[in-house]
């Protein structure tokens, strides 16, 4: 036999779950007037709306031109492919602001989505044959580089625009860039960020890739170890507290 209060309790409990449900079927039936219809996040798969809510912020509106690297180049698309794509784009890039986007990584994209993403870019933006017939380094890096060695070939494949130093100064030949080696913008981008950029970084003021640093009689393209060792040199100089004073 349940004491009173109990009963009294139960049924208090069913009448609340009953009127949640009521009050739930009530809203979902009611009719939505013309025009109000709004797609669900999770059902949009068209790729330009899909860039354009998610990644244009940072990438630039048409892939170019943003504050992160531009997505809309296709040598940086044959090299990096759908499927590296699709895996950064899922799970961010750590400690950079390159956020994840997968539902699992705690993002608000479905797999479909970046799946729509990383394909889109290729057939919007890509080239199949933007690299074909040439040997362009690998792009994630095989080895840790050595940052001596770094030194030397960013002296002479480098050095002209962004200073021998890196730091951004000398740029005798009229070319304005930042530092390289300023703390704090090693501290917000990651190895493969700047990998990707000296591989197949597109500027505004052109392409920026392994195949064009030199001319004339030194003219060599950058071999995947060369890419290594740059990497290894400019990240030598990440300092463990950036932004505090020094
Ligand atoms: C809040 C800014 C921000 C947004 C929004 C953003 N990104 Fe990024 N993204 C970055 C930054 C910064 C990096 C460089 C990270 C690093 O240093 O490796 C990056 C890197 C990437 C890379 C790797 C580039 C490389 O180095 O090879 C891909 C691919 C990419 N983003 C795709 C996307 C896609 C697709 C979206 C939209 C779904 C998106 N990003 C939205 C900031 C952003
Ligand atoms: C012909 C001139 C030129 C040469 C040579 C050159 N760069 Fe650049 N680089 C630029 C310009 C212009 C930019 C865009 C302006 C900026 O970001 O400072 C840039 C941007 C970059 C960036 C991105 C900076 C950012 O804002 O995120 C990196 C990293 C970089 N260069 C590395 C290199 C490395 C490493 C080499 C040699 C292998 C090299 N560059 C050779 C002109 C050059």
């Amino acid at each position: 036999m349940r004491r009173p209060n109990e009963r009294l309790l139960t049924v208090a409990l069913v009448a609340c779950a009953a009127a949640l449900t009521i009050t739930g079927c009530r809203s979902a039936s009611g009719k939505p007037g013309p025009g109000s219809e709004v797609m669900r996040p999770d059902q949009v798969t068209d790729f330009a709306t899909l860039y354009g809510q998610n990644c244009a912020a940072c990438h630039g509106a048409s892939g170019k031109n943003g504050a992160a690297i531009a997505l809309a180049n296709p040598v940086y698309l044959a090299i990096a492919g759908v499927a590296n794509i699709q895996r950064i784009t899922a799970n961010g890039v750590t400690g950079t602001a390159m956020p994840p986007f997968s539902k699992a990584a705690g993002g608000m994209l479905t797999d479909n989505q970046i799946v729509i993403l990383a394909t889109g870019m290729e057939s919007s933006w890509g080239n199949p044959s933007a690299v074909a017939g040439q040997t362009s380094p690998a792009f994630a890096s095989s080895g840790p580089g050595n940052s001596e060695k770094g030194a030397k070939e960013f002296a002479i494949s480098c050095a002209r625009c962004h200073g021998i130093d890196a730091s951004g100064r000398p740029a005798s030949n009229g070319v304005v860039t930042g530092s390289l080696i300023d703390p704090a913008y090693l501290a917000m981008i990651s190895d493969q960020g700047l990998r990707s950029i000296v591989i197949a970084g597109q500027t505004e003021q052109g392409a920026h890739d392994w195949r064009s640093y030199t001319s004339g009689p030194i003219a060599h393209p950058l071999t995947d170890e060369d890419v290594a060792d740059i990497v290894a040199w400019l990240t030598s100089h990440r300092i463990a507290t950036p932004g505090q004073p020094y």
